[in-house]
């Protein structure tokens, strides 16, 4: 008999719980609706405005930018590697477009028709986020000539393709475009 109570309240507990979570869910899943309503006037008032957009774009001189060097700025906080690359590293990468690469990519998808000394990449290695060496005068420049990532030792061509070591992708190439023969838009 006593057995027979504790089964019974355990059954009656058991009932209980299940009704409070079905007025649970069914409170959360009116919370639910409530909320996507007043999300999408929310998500439009959050959307970005024109001078915010602008802001989050960064202007870059490259006609002072000689052949072979490289300079390093910032893009939304992160570094900006600009390099142009001398007639013999576009020969370079152009000749190692062919090879067997991690993530194949040639000169000619990395950089702008008519442009294609300029190489734009983010200067944030894609295997832990070091910033690579390469871009100032006199660092090392890795196996492949162009930059090195000595956090873990990947070496980067003179294209920013990886060729070895652990980083999984290129250097990332953000989205710009050239405002003037010698000024880039980037983002
Ligand atoms: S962060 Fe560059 S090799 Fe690991």
């Amino acid at each position: 008999m006593a057995s027979d109570t504790a089964a019974m309240s355990d059954t009656d507990t058991d009932e209980g719980v299940r009704r409070r979570d079905w007025i649970h869910i069914a409170a959360l899943s009116t919370a639910g609706v409530g909320a996507a309503s007043v999300l999408i006037p929310l998500v439009s008032q959050m959307a970005p405005s024109a001078d915010v957009l602008a802001a989050s774009s960064t202007e870059v001189d490259v006609g002072a930018i000689q052949p072979g060097q490289s300079i390093k700025t910032t893009f939304r906080k992160q570094p900006l590697f600009v390099k142009r690359l001398t007639p013999e590293e576009i020969a370079e990468a152009k000749a190692d477009d062919g090879a067997n690469m991690r993530d194949p990519q040639t000169l000619a998808e990395r950089t702008k028709e008519g442009n294609e000394d300029i190489l734009v990449t983010m200067g944030v290695c894609t295997h832990l986020g070091c910033v690579p060496l390469g871009a100032a005068e006199g660092e090392n420049k890795g196996e492949f000539g162009g930059y090195f990532c000595p956090c873990h030792g990947s070496h980067y061509d003179v294209a920013g393709r990886i060729r070895k070591g652990p980083a999984p992708l290129n250097l990332a190439v953000p989205e710009y475009s050239f405002k003037t023969d010698a000024v880039i838009r980037v983002g």
